[in-house]
């Protein structure tokens, strides 16, 4: 059977830093677990508008489309502030993100024990979170019709429309029944039914996909609100949450940064399953290209290094290596390593990204 396919996008600024690091694993998956990836690298953003003329050719597109994961490390930067629109280096993850129409968007809320003094909360609130937001991510009020600012009599409105179908809610939910099967069985679904016939209808088929076709899994609803203080009091009371796309936006980023720093924190994006089973992917971090410290081997590699652990998860199926990459990046924090952005106000020495990124290596070696 050929290897399974992964296309790497490094990017922009810290993008290649971060990637760099993250090839150290991948190539260590070849050699010590004789589990081999055909990898491929392609530009995307502001470098393939330097090259190209566009953020994102059309056949890297191909590329993204063919192959079983995308790793994106991270695009755009000051130097193409002033690009027009339809060249900037965000519509390349745009345009991947549409066309391999990656609906669901997975957002962990992970705390490490090493860090759970970094948060906000109480280190007993968050000590061992491990959750995940389930975003919808291709359609409600980003994109519903109609939309605009009008002008009505002497006045000008601002419209947005909320519209979801039965058949895109019903795929999101899906896609989070399948990861609480590998997870821990539970789902906790949240809209507005109480004053929203979209919520309604939300609630409704979220409901109709479980009795149908997930009974075993434990599902419960939730009004969005009443989540979001749920997600700040006692946030280990979830385990996946599934929402749509506008409280999703608003709920993830609450939940991510209920465990600290922007430097920690990885994401999937996944589509329809193909004829072989594994969903269109792309894997990305969630922080940008960081051009204040881009090229100074400042940046914190682990999100991406994570990023790279749920494509070993939720594209190849390999929970159990992913979870050791996870115990790896545990265990250099508990070492007491820290890159700049982890650093409290006690101070300290910070090591640099491929110090850090050895260090994860050695961890895995370790496990061994
Ligand atoms: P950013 O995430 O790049 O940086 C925000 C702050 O967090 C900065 O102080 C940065 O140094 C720090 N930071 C981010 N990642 C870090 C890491 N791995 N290690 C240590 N520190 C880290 O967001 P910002 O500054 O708003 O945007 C910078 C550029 O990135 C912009 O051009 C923006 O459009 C783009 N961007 C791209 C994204 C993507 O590729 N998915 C997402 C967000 C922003
Ligand atoms: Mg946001």
């Amino acid at each position: 059977m050929a290897n399974p396919s992964l296309l790497i996008l490094a990017g922009d600024g810290i993008g290649p830093e971060v990637m760099t690091e993250v090839k150290k694993i991948i190539d260590w998956f070849g050699t010590k677990r004789g589990i081999a990836f055909d990898v491929s690298e392609d530009l995307v953003g502001g470098c393939a508008y330097d090259a190209h003329g566009t953020p994102l050719t059309d056949a890297t597109m191909a590329k993204a489309l063919a192959v079983d994961a995308v790793l994106l490390g991270a695009v755009g930067g000051p130097k193409y502030d002033n690009l027009d629109f339809s060249v900037k280096p965000e519509r390349g993850l745009l345009r991947l993100r549409k066309e391999m129409d990656l609906y669901s968007n997975l957002r962990p809320a992970q705390c490490f024990d090493a860090l759970a003094d970094f948060s906000s909360l109480k280190r007993e609130i968050v000590a061992g979170l491990d959750i995940v937001i389930v975003r919808e991510l291709t359609s409600g009020i980003y994109f519903g019709e109609p939309r605009g600012i009008i002008t009505e009599g002497n006045e000008r409105v601002g419209i947005n429309t909320q519209r979801y179908t039965e058949s895109e809610i019903a795929r999101v939910a899906r896609s989070a029944f399948e990861l609480a099967r590998r997870r821990n069985n539970k789902v906790c679904s949240m809209e507005k039914a109480n004053v929203m016939e979209s919520g309604i209808l939300w609630r409704q088929v979220v409901q109709e996909v479980h009795d149908k076709d997930y009974p075993d899994v434990e599902l419960s609803h939730m009004y969005a609100d009443a989540g979001a203080m749920q997600l700040t009091r006692w946030p280990k009371q979830f385990d996946v949450i599934v929402t749509d796309n506008l409280f999703g936006d608003m709920l993830s980023d609450l939940a991510a940064m209920l465990t600290g720093s922007l430097g920690m924190l990885p994401s999937a994006s996944l589509g329809a399953p193909a004829a072989n089973g594994r969903p269109k992917a792309l894997y990305e971090p969630v922080h940008g290209s960081a051009p204040d410290i881009a090229g100074q081997g400042k940046a914190n590699p682990i999100a991406c290094i994570l990023s790279f652990a749920m494509a070993l998860r939720y594209s190849f199926d390999l929970g159990d290596e992913a979870s050791r990459v996870e115990q790896a990046v545990e265990k250099v924090l508990a070492d007491g390593l820290r890159t700049a952005d982890l650093m409290g106000p006690e101070g300290g020495t910070p090591v640099s990204t491929s110090a850090m990124g050895d260090a994860v290596v050695a961890a895995l070696d370790a496990s061994l």
